[in-house]
């Protein structure tokens, strides 16, 4: 069975402050056991040592929001997979639509990425998703054909148990425009179906999907029921404490 997996993804938002009272309420909230439900958060990468050292570790962990695919060397402005094992934190966010979109990166980079990632021993949540034009167009399927090809021609059959999929609808995502529960449902289904016919069954039944693009505190509990649906990549809700626990929550 799949483990539900609630990740906050706080781009580029808050402050040291705003996230020191975000993980206060966090380490104090009563919620349900981490057999149930994981839960990461993914604060920008200059509070990523501060999140995990005022964290309770025993039950939250800490995610990169983005990160390189090498080593090391002359690529300003970049981290590396290796610094974020450094810093003993597990997950790294790849592919997140801002960045394939606003920061133009290819699927081949997010691709490279991922592997260079996952021989560090990360953790890595791969984001695909369409565009309202290629939804429009009906070319959903195709988008999300097109990313994941790309991701499992860079991968052994091994790698994927260090991949969780978070399919993120791009016309979603800030939007308030929650795609409708069976919308994700049939996304998940189409993933899963790929993953059967293009790795293979052990695959499709072991990784996780998470839904992402405007989860709330209210649209939760309706979305954790649909079957493929196995937790949330959430982001402005994420930011808010109660809301984010309402969501963590609502998976039980
Ligand atoms: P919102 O929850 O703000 O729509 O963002 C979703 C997202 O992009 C999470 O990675």
């Amino acid at each position: 069975t799949r483990r539900f997996l609630v990740g906050g993804n706080h781009k580029c938002n808050g402050n040291k402050e705003s996230l020191k009272s975000l993980i206060e309420a966090l380490n104090c909230a009563n919620i349900p056991p981490k057999d149930t439900v994981e839960v990461v958060i993914a604060p920008p990468t200059l509070y990523l040592d501060y999140a995990n050292t005022q964290i309770n570790r025993d039950r939250f962990s800490v995610s990169a929001q983005n990160c390189y695919s090498e080593s090391k060397g002359a690529f300003t402005g970049e981290i590396s997979a290796e610094m974020i094992r450094d810093l003993a934190l597990d997950w790294v966010i790849l592919g997140h639509s801002e960045r394939r979109h606003i920061f133009k990166e290819s699927n081949e980079l997010i691709a490279k990425k991922t592997k260079h990632s996952i021989t560090q021993k990360l953790q890595v949540i791969f984001c695909v998703g369409e565009q309202l034009s290629d939804r429009n167009a009906n070319n959903t399927e195709k988008v999300l054909d097109e990313q994941l090809h790309s991701l499992s021609t860079a991968l052994s059959v091994e790698d994927w148990k260090n991949i969780v999929i978070a399919y993120e609808p791009v016309w979603a995502i800030g939007t308030g425009v929650t795609a409708s529960p069976q919308q994700a449902q049939d996304a998940h289904v189409y993933i899963r179906k790929w993953l059967a016919e293009k790795v293979n069954e052990k695959v499709s039944s072991e990784t996780r999907i998470l839904y992402g693009g405007s989860v709330t505190a209210t649209n939760a509990a309706e979305l954790a029921q649909q079957s493929e649906i196995d937790g949330f990549l959430v982001g402005g809700a994420s930011l808010v404490a109660a809301s984010f626990i309402t969501i963590i929550q609502s998976v039980s």
